[in-house]
């Protein structure tokens, strides 16, 4: 089966932060595990490009725009590399191939009488250089330039917008359009029948860096509309409606919160105007804070997916931010919780139960005795459902629970005290082997390094799933080679409070990328 998934395509002008590396990663999880279970995966990621705020930040950088964004861009990509992102592919609003295939379909649409040439009306601030919503203002100014914008009127065209009101509604509802978890359903449902859809502009006079409509190239296409495309252009789609690459529909495109309506309105809204399927889910995940505060410069409360990276490691920044709260809520996050989760789950709960057993089987192990565990299949059953349900972190304490299991049934069978039964003693250590075996295929997805040690250490090699094999429980059968145990070192270092700047042995922060 196919799985097209994607990410938004963030604004270039941005630093990575937090947010941005936190989708990310939840796609890269989703997108391993459907390559574990042999789907044909396609992961997009990218970077939204146009406008007068990056006009505005490359002027002030005194750099030309496409440098600007050739910097900026590759600071992502370099990002996504560091964190062992598996992104098929990395689409840039600026490359050729993208804004060629917009001015195609600005022009069908233009043509389908879609999009017509009207006035526009609305309160513009000078400051900004940007038209402002009534929302936008704090007791009627601009909350940056402290001052009330003019009423402006503008020559401008328009897309129909109001006309696909009704089916996207119908579409939402029959699930064919599925946006989840349900409460985000029920959010868009509230404001699509609440509110009537406006007519859009989609052209910009003002704006210079951007890509110029087709049939009037005294203006520039409004950037959300050319960027929903980089969806489309990023499967190497050309701007013909007849030719639809296979990957098409998305099957899953993950967003905060932040861009559910436009998600909602715009982008099927489009698609309906072209034909073109609508994608098939949309995963809407909150946002988190630090210390209960929105993350900010002036605060001084800003965690850097960099910091992250040098304190605790690649995997484990992986694992802490999905460990956190419920993957479609919103959370706090704060960096001593963080390293309290990474003492108690990683360095007590992964690392500990590894290094225990292999140290004991390094000695000890003589061969298979088990092969039908129960913990294990029931872990796993729970483990494809919730990851179907992309219930990430749930996902995660299940696999947890599994450790603990371990951790009690060492304790209750103490293995280290066994000195005359060899028999019982292998059979302890065949099914705690059997388990770590298993866990290290599940964490796969999550922490892929660290599933490669624990692979290592047991001297084993894992193929992957079969071909049409489902993913379950692999018993000791399907081991062909058994394990030749060899205990590595410890798979996280120990962090103690107050050594701010622990750097993790093995983590390579790469400063160059070419994709
Ligand atoms: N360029 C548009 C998207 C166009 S898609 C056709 C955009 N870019 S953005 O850089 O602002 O990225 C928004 C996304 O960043 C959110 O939807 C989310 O994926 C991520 N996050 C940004 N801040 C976040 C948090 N504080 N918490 C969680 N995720 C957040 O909008």
């Amino acid at each position: 089966m196919k799985f097209y998934i994607t990410t938004p395509i963030y604004y270039v002008n941005d630093e990575p932060h937090l947010g941005h590396a936190y989708t990310t990663i939840a796609a890269d999880v989703l997108s391993r595990y459907h390559r574990l279970k042999n789907d044909d995966v396609f992961f997009l990621a990218g970077t939204d490009e146009h406008g007068l705020k990056i006009e505005q930040k490359a002027q002030e950088e005194e750099k030309n725009p496409q440098k600007f964004c050739d910097e900026k861009a590759t600071k992502f990509k370099v990002l996504w590399n560091n964190l062992n992102i598996t992104n098929n592919t990395f689409i840039r609003t600026t490359d050729l191939k993208h804004k060629s295939a917009v001015q195609k379909i600005l022009q069908i649409l233009f043509d389908k009488k879609l999009i017509y040439k009207g006035e526009y009306e609305g309160l513009y601030c000078v400051g900004c250089e940007e038209y402002k919503t009534k929302t936008q203002l704090i007791a009627g100014k601009c909350p940056l330039h402290k001052k009330m914008p003019e009423l402006v009127k503008e020559d401008c065209y328009f897309f129909q917008l109001s006309n696909f009101q009704k089916k996207i509604i119908e579409k939402i509802q029959k699930n064919e359009f599925k946006i989840e978890p349900i409460e985000r359903k029920n959010e868009a449902l509230g404001f699509l029948k609440k509110e009537k859809l406006e007519d859009l502009s989609i052209s910009r006079k003002k704006v210079k860096w951007g890509i110029p409509l087709p049939f009037d190239k005294s203006y520039t296409i409004y950037v959300w509309v050319e960027a929903f495309f980089s969806y489309l252009t990023g499967i190497d789609w050309q701007g013909d409606c007849k030719k639809i690459p296979n990957f098409w529909p998305p099957d899953l495109q993950l967003m905060a919160k932040d861009i559910l309506r436009v998600h909602t309105t715009i982008w099927p809204a489009l698609l309906l105007a072209l034909d073109i399927l609508l994608p098939n889910k949309l995963f809407v995940h909150g946002f988190f804070t630090i210390n209960g505060q929105k993350m900010s410069k002036t605060l001084g409360n800003v965690i850097l997916p960099y910091d992250l990276i040098n304190k605790f490691g690649v995997d484990a920044t992986r694992y802490l931010l999905l460990a956190q709260f419920p993957f479609g809520q919103d959370g706090d996050i704060s960096m001593e919780r963080l390293e309290e989760k990474y003492n108690s789950d990683l360095v007590n709960g992964l690392g500990n139960l590894v290094a225990r057993v292999l140290t004991l089987a390094e000695r000890n192990f003589t061969y298979f005795s088990n092969g039908n565990d129960i913990e294990i299949k029931k872990t796993w059953k729970e483990y494809k459902k919730t990851m179907k349900n992309i219930q990430l972190f749930e996902t995660l304490k299940i696999v947890w629970n599994l450790i603990s299991f371990c951790d009690k049934y060492m304790e209750k069978e103490k293995p280290w005290e066994i000195k005359d039964n060899p028999e019982r003693l292998n059979k302890i250590l065949s099914n705690l082997l059997e388990r770590i075996y298993n866990l290290a295929i599940m964490i796969l997805p999550f922490m892929p390094e660290t599933s490669e040690k624990i692979f290592t250490q047991l001297g084993i090699k894992f193929e992957g799933f079969k071909k049409n094999e489902q993913i379950e429980f692999i018993p000791h059968q399907n081991l062909v080679q058994g394990f030749k145990i060899k205990k590595g070192e410890n798979l996280f270092p120990r962090k103690h409070k107050n050594k701010k700047t622990l750097k993790q042995k093995n983590t390579k922060i790469i400063l160059d990328f070419k994709f």
